[in-house]
Order: structure tokens, then sequence, then C-alpha cells
């Protein structure tokens, strides 16, 4: 039920700072010690020597996040591959791989694909899904809930968000950081709601950057690039704006030559090591007439940035950087006139390869 929402995609985007907190209050105890993972999982991603995350759409750019948290706090190199290459073009593995889904629905068709033949090649596998007792959670060895409650619109995003959680709570268990993970999902989730409601101000940034605008740009680098391929995902597929989003660096290697007067470049900016290097690809397309809207973390803005994300752990970042990205997709649809929670061609689970 939608309730007091004209669409299921803004309730949604809305529940997000509690999808966070169920996620916190059912993986943590009150010593934040982990609860609820089977300690077979902790010990299959300990004793493998590479992980796979695989998925689709959303969930593969969930993987591009989560990716790095195994990789930091696990120690295991970590690929993550889309799930319909995969199935008809596996990589050399590496002797013990493990391997983690990742699936809102639990029932997209290229995903079971690759988890087929991954049980039939006696490989290991984990799924974390939002639909549980779904075909990708009954196969597969082991699964995790994702907690989100349902999700309607065909657009993904508290399935998103809680996938990043759950990857984020699943290395931590398996791996030595020293993060007051606990700690710091409450802070996110505080921070979730502060940006939740200022709404209006992307409303107003949509209105103003896309309106009869064909085309737009999401930049970024390291954990900001893999938001800004689902930040252009989100905007491309329910406002039908053709967006391009990824790593900022590569603009000068060709796509720079798309920027005309006026089109919208999203940046964001919210990883400190690259930030400098990010400014300078910023005024490269504002030289070149581009409309740069600057989205920015707390410690690296600057006046003139469009909006100022509150601040949590860095590598947490993007559980807040793609809210503001929601909601411009919602808000540049809803100007258009279109059906936010029901985009043409597309259906909210792809059970056919
Ligand atoms: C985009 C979207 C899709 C899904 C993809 C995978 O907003 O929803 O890209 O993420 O079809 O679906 P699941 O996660 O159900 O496996």
């Amino acid at each position: 039920d939608k309730g007091v929402y004209p669409y299921y995609m803004l309730k949604e985007v809305d529940e997000q700072a509690i999808v966070a907190r169920t996620l916190s209050q059912h993986y943590f105890d009150d010593d934040n010690q982990i609860q609820n993972i089977d300690p077979a999982i902790i010990e299959a991603i300990q004793s493998a020597d590479r992980l796979y995350i695989v998925a689709a759409g959303t969930s593969y750019h969930a993987g591009l996040v989560g990716k790095r948290y195994f990789e930091q706090w696990t120690g295991k190199p970590t690929e993550v591959h889309i799930s319909s290459e995969f199935a008809y073009d596996q990589p050399l593995l590496s002797d013990k791989p493990f391997f983690i889904f990742l699936s809102q629905s639990g029932e997209t068709a290229d995903s079971r694909e690759v988890l087929d033949n991954v049980i039939k090649q006696g490989f290991g596998s984990l799924t974390i899904a939002n639909v549980m007792n779904s075909t990708l959670t009954r196969e597969a060895d082991f699964a995790l809930p994702l907690l989100a409650g349902p999700e309607i619109a065909v657009a993904s995003t508290k399935a998103y968000t809680a996938q990043i959680i759950v990857e984020a709570i699943l290395a931590h268990a398996a791996g030595n950081s020293t993060l007051d993970l606990k700690h710091e999902l409450a802070k996110v989730a505080v921070e979730m709601q502060v940006i939740i409601d200022q709404k209006e101000v992307f409303k107003t940034i949509a209105e103003s950057a896309l309106r009869d605008r064909r085309s737009a740009f999401y930049i970024g680098r390291g954990l900001d690039a893999a938001v800004a391929v689902e930040a252009a995902l989100k905007l491309k597929e329910i406002s039908y704006v053709q967006t391009e989003g990824f790593a900022a660096g590569e603009l000068k290697h060709g796509t720079i030559s798309l920027i005309e007067e006026g089109t919208p470049v999203f940046a964001l900016l919210t990883q400190t090591k690259t930030a400098g290097l990010v400014r300078g690809e910023i005024a490269q397309v504002t030289a070149r007439g581009a409309n740069a809207v600057i989205i920015s973390s707390k410690a690296l803005a600057k006046a003139g940035d469009a909006y100022v994300l509150p601040e949590v752990n860095e590598l947490l970042m993007p559980l807040l950087t793609v809210i503001p990205a929601q909601l411009i997709a919602y808000y540049a649809t809803l100007d258009r006139g279109l059906d936010v929670d029901r985009p043409r061609n597309l259906a909210k689970s792809v059970t056919v390869q």
C-alpha cells in the first residue's frame, strides 16, 4: 500500500533509514557482536582464496561497492560480474572460489543460470536477497535476508542500500576491520533521514538541470564511480534521459566530446584521495559548457556545490550519495509526467535470459 505516497518509489526511498536500522538490529546483538549469520558462511569466506560477486543491474552496482569492503576487511581479492556475461563467458577461476549472489527478487534468470553452473562445478555459494524462499536463496548453499520489505517500484532503491549494508556487515564479520560498524551504521541511518527530509532540494535540482534535456552524465572516482553507474541507471531507466555514469578520469579518453552547452554533469565527490582530481575534471567539463551539479561531502565541499552531504565513514558514503541520485531521478521523471513506478519496457523481476 502506497499510503500517502503518490508513488511506491518515493515511499521506498523514504524507508531506507528504517531498513538500515532494521539490518543493524538483525545482524548485531546488544554487545556489538554479529548474530544471525551462520558461522559456516564466515568460514566459507575465510577459507576461499577469492570472492566472486555475481548479479544484474542495480544489484550488480551494489556489488561494485561491496567489493571494496570484502577486499579491505577480509583481504580477499573480490571480482564483481554481470550474471548474463558470466553465464556464457566464465572467466578463469581461482583454486578456491566462493560465490556471492546479490538479488532483490531472488528470481533473476541470468543469475540463476550462473548459480546452476556454479553448483554443477561444486563451488560454494551464498545468496543475499530481499525475497527469501526464492529460487536463488533456496538453491545456494547459504542465504541472508535484506529485510527491506516489499519493493514494488521497478526502479530499485532500498534493496540497493540494503545490499551494501549486508555486504559491509558480512565483510566486517569475516574480516578484521577495526571499525565500530554498528555505531557507523547508526550514524548512516540518521544522516540518510537528514537527506530524505531535504527532498525538495532535489526537486529543484532535477527541474533546473534536467528539464528539456536529452542526455546527462554522472561522474566520480573510486566509490563515487561505483555510485555514478547506479545513479545513471536510476535516472535513465525512469526518466528516459540518456545518462552515462562512469569514472571521472575516463572523460578525457573520449566521452568529453559529448559535452555541449548546458549538458548536465552530476559530479559525486566524497572520496578524499581523489577529490582534487575530480575538481579538475569538473573544471574541464565546465570549460566546455557543461552545467556541473556537484554533490560533495562536508569535508570536501566548496562554495557553489549544489548539495553538501552529511558525513559518515568514507567507505560508507555510497549509502548517502545514492539518495540524491534516486530523488533527482524521481523528480525528473515526475516533471516529465511519466509513471515513476512503471517505466516502459521493464518488468520488476527479469525471469527470462
Ligand atoms: C534497476 C533494477 C534492475 C534490477 C535487476 C536485478 O532499478 O531494478 O536493474 O536490479 O534486474 O534484479 P534482482 O536484484 O531482482 O536480481
